[in-house]
């Protein structure tokens, strides 16, 4: 599997054979001009709430590919009354999709759509492929919950928020790490702004303390799991 940062909290997950792409918020990102939108391809959408920093671009990634809104219920709502197709959940469920099992867990965030209206409760999504877990977390506090996803899966990687202020910091994401019983964790949701700048120094140092490793990837590189 294959995980490319996109900027702010945007993914591309690649399995063998599918591609799904994670709260995109591209197109409006000064940090992220090197990505071009257009020729992103997605079989899926995945949105954790929503919030204008997480789905700007999900409308045209959905149109340009034909790729299906897997969301909470008033999300997938949202955009099947502007003709998109998708894939509802809430929190707890679970699901198996032709790229593997996804879980929609709860976050402690809110979720509006930008003109004010409901966007149901935020979440996160634990993705279950190829043999390989990983949680990604949305936008969230630093919650209990964590701890029992870490007794009930084994996380090869977890994708955290980490630039304070409107999520979690860095100190706390380490914590979640622990909590989550893994010895990798990605940093999304830093830099973007003034608000959620980081120092990236600190932030390893913060986690290597706790002897794990933290990845900071620069907009457009690529792991593999
Ligand atoms: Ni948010
Ligand atoms: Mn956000």
């Amino acid at each position: 599997m294959k995980i490319t940062f996109l900027g702010h909290a945007s993914l591309l997950i690649e399995t063998a054979d599918k591609k799904l792409i994670v709260d995109p918020f591209i197109s409006a990102n000064e940090k992220a001009k090197h990505i071009d939108l257009a020729s992103l391809k997605a079989d899926y959408v995945l949105l954790t709430h929503a919030h204008q920093d997480h789905i700007l671009d999900a409308e045209t990634l959905a149109k340009n590919n034909g790729a299906k809104i897997i969301s909470n219920y008033e999300i997938v709502t949202h955009y099947g009354a502007k003709g998109l197709g998708g894939h509802p959940m809430n929190h707890g469920g679970k699901w198996d999709f032709d790229f593997g099992r996804l879980h929609y867990v709860n976050a402690i965030h809110s979720s509006s759509f930008p003109d004010g209206s409901y966007g149901g409760n935020p979440g996160g999504f634990i993705l279950q492929s190829e043999g390989k877990n990983i949680y990604i977390a949305g936008d969230t506090a630093l919650n209990y919950n964590m701890k029992i996803w870490g007794e009930q899966f084994d996380f090869d990687l977890v994708i955290l928020p980490m630039g304070d202020n409107f999520t979690m910091g860095y100190e706390e994401a380490a914590v979640a790490t622990q909590w989550l019983r893994c010895k990798k964790a990605m940093g999304v949701h830093f830099d973007t702004f003034g608000y959620i700048e980081i120092d990236h120094e600190a932030a390893i140092k913060c986690f290597k303390n706790k002897r794990i490793e933290l990845l900071l990837l620069n907009i457009g590189e690529q792991i593999s799991l």
